[in-house]
Order: structure tokens, then sequence, then C-alpha cells
């Protein structure tokens, strides 16, 4: 049995300690926001929070995380409007959409250290993430303008 804190919810699931964070989110706790891309910790697409830093739920044993404070894309904001989530919109971010929680999730992590990071920073941070379409542009103006519109 894994007790886990999930967007502020006591959570228990029955499974081996070794289980993936990404499965037990996914396959028991039904969050499918967080998404399985390459599951070897190669392309960000399941980037979550583990108490505030962004880390891979693929390559993240759910077992070491009795004391942890998880958040995913669904608890982020409670009505899905965090200041990137508007910008997200505004700036016309995805395109088939599949990186885009993991985009989000390491973003965040970035503006809650850094409120105004320069571009480089920005580059930079999000480098882990990758996006097959091609949305780094707008990606990165979308952070911007959330650092600017808060
Ligand atoms: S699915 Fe975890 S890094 Fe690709
Ligand atoms: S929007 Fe398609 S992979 Fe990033």
């Amino acid at each position: 049995m894994i007790e886990l804190l999930v967007n502020g919810r006591p959570v228990r699931v029955d499974a081996p300690p070794e289980t993936s964070l990404l499965h037990v989110l996914r396959e028991h706790l039904g969050l499918t926001g967080t998404k399985y891309g390459c599951g070897t910790g190669l392309c960000g697409a399941c980037t979550v929070h583990v108490d505030g830093q962004p880390v891979f739920a693929c390559q993240t044993a759910s077992g070491t995380l009795a004391e942890a404070e998880i958040t995913t894309i669904e608890g982020l904001s409670e009505t899905g409007d965090h200041p990137l989530q508007r910008a997200w919109i505004a700036e016309q971010v995805p395109q088939c959409g599949y990186c885009q929680p993991g985009q989000i999730m390491r973003a965040a992590a970035l503006l809650s250290e850094t409120a105004e990071p320069t571009r480089d920073e920005i580059v930079r941070h999000m480098a882990p993430n990758l996006c097959r379409c091609g949305t780094y542009p707008r990606i990165v103006k979308a952070i911007q303008r959330a650092a600017r519109e808060g």
C-alpha cells in the first residue's frame, strides 16, 4: 500500500512501492492530465511537481514519496486559471497538445522561483521538455506573458 498526498488530497493506492508515480497518477487515480510520452526520462511529458520541483513522474518510484507534496496539472489551479494557463490560451501555444501539461508544470516551477525570468533562463529551464510539434517559440512567449501579467 502506498500513501501519497496528491493535489492536497491524501490517497492510498494498492500497488508496490516501486510503481512509477506516472502509473499511479494515470492508472490508479485517473489523473490523465499527466502524459506518458517516452517512459524513460527523455521527453518531459510526465512532468509533475514534487515539493514544488519539476520531476519526471515516469522515473519516480511512488514508494519514495510518502512525505512529499505532489501536484499535477489538475491541481495547478482550482479552475484552470493559473497565470500560465491563461497565457497559454492567449498565445495559442498547443498544437497536438500532448507535451503541454508537462510544459506548463515545468514553467510553473520556474515562475514560482523566478518571477521575471530572462529569455535565456526560460530556454535553459524548459530544455528537458520536448515538443515534437515545435511550439517552443510560443511556450517562451506564454511564459513571458504570465510573468508580466501574473
Ligand atoms: S514520459 Fe517521462 S520523461 Fe518521457
Ligand atoms: S504540442 Fe504536440 S508535442 Fe508539443
